[in-house]
């Protein structure tokens, strides 16, 4: 069942005199459950796609059909509707709040969502059990990456939007990781997009969606995504 699609979704930025086209007339769709990686290099649009998909940024011209609706024409209203209860976001920069110990910050999202997961068991799923207490500026870079991805798994959403997830991860905790999404994916219907420039993770992926300047090069799908021991980078 198609659960995401998106219809010419086009996005520009002005700055000053200067227009960019960061999304130029996306179209694809991605059906309920899949684990979705969107690869593509630095520039070309991967955030911008995921902001618009998680409500958080609005598109200029064209479709994004979650579920049976066009949350392009939603009001600001029903967009924080759609944002809290729909989806769980994995920040590329991690957004934590810097004044929230690991497990203030991961209860801060699942507090507002309707069927949250503990908090404590998603951290400890994560590897974190043991920072709990911990301010984010003394943690590590990586263990930061894992509270904003406890965050978004806490609140046990229908989408999962990951802006390069395992950036900051050794390849063992990444794979940890991928792992997790993967699960969240097959064991509850969670639909997962992980968006990336390493190319190492698409095999993993039900869908591999390859972005290039602004525009959707290809779209693949794979009857038979590799094991995630089985990958390297
Ligand atoms: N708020 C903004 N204002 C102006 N330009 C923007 C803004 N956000 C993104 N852009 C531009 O849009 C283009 C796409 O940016 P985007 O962040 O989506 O790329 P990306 O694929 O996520 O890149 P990266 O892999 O480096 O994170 C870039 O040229 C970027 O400079
Ligand atoms: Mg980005």
């Amino acid at each position: 069942m198609t659960y995401i699609e998106l219809k010419d979704s086009t996005k520009k930025f002005k700055t000053g005199d200067t227009e960019i086209i960061a999304n130029d007339s996306l179209s694809f769709s991605i059906e309920k459950g899949e684990l979705v990686v969107v690869l593509g290099a630095s520039g070309a649009g991967k955030s911008t796609l995921l902001n618009i998909l998680g409500g958080m940024d609005t598109n200029d011209s064209g479709q994004v059909i979650i579920d049976g609706e066009n949350i392009s024409t939603y009001s600001d209203k029903e967009l924080t509707t759609y944002r809290r209860h729909g989806v769980g976001f994995v920040f590329q920069f991690y957004n934590l709040v810097q004044n929230l110990t690991t497990k203030e910050n991961v209860e801060l999202a699942s507090e507002i969502a309707k069927d949250p997961l503990d908090s404590v068991d998603v951290l400890q799923q994560v590897g974190l059990d043991d920072r709990i207490d911990n301010f984010p500026a003394q943690l590590s870079g990586g263990e930061q990456q894992r509270v904003s991805i406890a965050r978004a798994i806490a609140k046990n959403p229908k989408i999962l939007l990951c802006d390069e997830p395992t950036g900051a991860l050794d390849s063992q905790t990444g794979k940890q990781i991928l792992q997790i999404l993967q699960d969240r994916s097959r064991n509850e219907g969670s639909t997962v997009i992980i968006v990336t420039h390493n190319s190492a993770i698409a095999p993993i992926a039900d869908r591999v969606i390859r972005m290039c300047d602004a525009k959707i090069q290809k779209v693949e799908t794979s009857g038979q995504p590799s094991d995630i021991n089985d990958i390297e980078w």
